[in-house]
């Protein structure tokens, strides 16, 4: 029987496992973690993330928290540690900060007595699989470890569906007969149920260097689309007709058009600033500058939002109740990393507003926590530990949209929570303080029926209230 072991129990390792135990019932799926909270948590009715469809998986993996006992038992070592952005030191604010890849390396070499497959789960810059298998080579004790990059392209909030049926599976390894043998190992797991012609075998470096750059066009596209949002605006173009049309050119895709308050999410500025920082170090700056503006439109989008808000409520913000419907960075989530909510809620608190918050999956502790976080330090481990987080006074969060809207003077729409679509929008006009705001960061209402209803309606992209011309 083989033995595969996923060091990382997040967002990544937890999904996939519980999809390749399901899948491949004749191997031993183990997954362990450093975190002795993340680990209670999988183990425990409450699962530590939130993922329709998890729970109904069936097949659980092991979850452990004694790592190097199953590392040492496996054949196969998948790594799905964090990969943040460097806080500190060469790099700081752009590079990937590889510490935990590294540690989980060099215990891979500790304590593994036999021949191993490891395996790049996490996104990593190019070029680190040579790094990983001089860590293992100079301190093996006659192991044999064959290293292959295969990169996880699963969104969060459909990662089960994306993990049963992807759009395909990459697997890079060494082009030697031990390199093959490796990836055929790996292909053979995904042949459980991948068909065959979507699993897909490449250089190392091809695939190490394909991740950063999935999520690099994908991220593009969205500040493509957000990039006119403010000309739409201003000509009385409506975004969501013009990415229709655009998107029905089938070299285009309809997909990923959604105009937005801004992406957020783990991976999508922390790839793109890796690759920009791969392209300083290789001498490409004009190649660095081309990926930096996606995030600097992002970030304008962002600062956007929130001038508009304050513009919109005659200058200022300061006292008054802004009700903000959604904090994590999209729906079906209870992530909050990188979410654009950290930014338009710091901008409104720099305004002095005061600020009353729901979102279906988010808990206060972690609101509070994220509005306290410096930037870059969200994703790093020692923030899973439970601590009691320094709060924002001006902040409080609900359990309950009317609740939060109930006699403020503005509305944000900062995720695009289905239930939001369905609120009785009537009651929570009658509630809030006139002239009433609402700013829709996702695009979800029907803006001419809150018009009627009497709200002063701001949606990303479309022709402006009357109000605010
Ligand atoms: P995560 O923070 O949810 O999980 C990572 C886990 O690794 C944490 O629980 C942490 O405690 C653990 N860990 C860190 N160092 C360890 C060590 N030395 N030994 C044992 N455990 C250790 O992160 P994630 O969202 O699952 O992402 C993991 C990787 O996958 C990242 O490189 C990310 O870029 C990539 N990725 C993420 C997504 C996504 O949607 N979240 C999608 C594709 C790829
Ligand atoms: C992304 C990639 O999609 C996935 O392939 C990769 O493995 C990890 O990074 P994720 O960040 O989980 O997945 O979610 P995604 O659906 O890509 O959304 C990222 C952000 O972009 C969210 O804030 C979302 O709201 C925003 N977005 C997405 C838009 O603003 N407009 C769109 O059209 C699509």
């Amino acid at each position: 029987m083989v033995k595969i072991c996923c060091i990382g129990a997040g967002y990544v390792g937890g999904p996939t496992m519980a999809v390749i135990a399901l899948k491949c019932p004749a191997v031993e799926v183990v997954v362990v973690d450093i975190s002795v909270a993340r680990i209670n948590a999988w183990n425990s009715d409450q699962l530590p993330i939130y993922e329709p469809g998890l729970d109904d998986v069936g097949e659980e993996p092991l979850f452990s928290t004694d790592v190097e006992k199953h590392v040492f038992e496996a054949d196969i070592i998948f790594v799905s540690v964090n990969t943040p952005t460097k806080t500190s030191g060469l790099g700081a604010g752009k590079a990937a900060d590889l510490t935990y890849w590294e540690s989980a390396a060099r215990m891979i070499a500790d304590v593994s007595k036999s021949d191993k497959i490891v395996v790049e789960k996490s996104t990593v810059p190019v070029k680190t699989a040579e790094a990983i298998e001089k860590i293992l080579t100079h301190n093996s004790k006659g192991v044999n470890y064959q290293i292959l990059s295969n990169p996880e392209f699963l969104a969060e909030g459909t990662a089960i569906q994306d993990l049963f049926n992807p759009d395909r599976v990459l697997i890079g390894g060494r082009e030697t007969p031990e390199g093959q043998k490796a990836v055929q190992v790996l292909k053979a797991v995904y042949a459980q149920w991948v068909p065959e012609d979507r699993i897909i075998t490449s250089n190392l470096w091809s695939a190490e260097l394909t991740k950063l750059t999935a999520n690099a066009f994908l991220a593009d596209r969205i500040s493509s689309v957000n990039s006119l949002t403010a000309l739409c605006e201003a000509t009385g173009a409506d975004v969501t007709e013009v990415a229709y049309s655009v998107g029905m050119d089938s070299r285009i895709s309809p997909k990923f058009l959604n105009a937005s308050v801004g992406f957020g999410g783990s991976c999508f500025q922390k790839d793109i600033l890796n690759l920009v920082y791969i392209c300083e170090c290789n001498g490409l700056p004009e190649v660095a500058e081309y990926w930096k503006h996606v995030i600097r439109i992002n970030d304008n989008q962002k600062s956007r939002f929130v001038n508009r808000v304050v513009a919109s409520m005659f200058n200022t913000v300061s006292g008054k109740k802004i009700a903000v419907l959604g904090f994590s960075f999209k729906k079906d989530t209870g992530d909050t990393r990188e979410t654009p909510a950290i930014d338009v809620c710091k901008g409104l608190l720099a305004d002095k507003a005061s600020i009353s918050i729901y979102d279906p999956q988010v808990t206060e502790d972690q609101i509070q926590r994220d509005l306290a976080m410096n930037k870059f330090d969200w994703d790093h481990p020692i923030h899973l530990q439970p601590t009691s987080p320094a709060t924002v006074k001006q902040v409080s969060v609900t359990w309950d949209a009317y609740e939060a809207t109930k006699g403020a003077h503005g509305i944000c729409i900062l995720t695009e929570w289905d239930e939001f679509k369905g609120l009785d929008y009537q009651k929570i006009y009658d509630n809030m303080q006139k002239p009433a705001f609402l700013f829709d960061g996702r695009n979800v209402v029907d803006t001419e029926k809150l018009r009627a209803i009497g709200f002063i309606v701001h949606s990303i992209g479309k022709p402006l209230d009357p109000w605010l011309t």
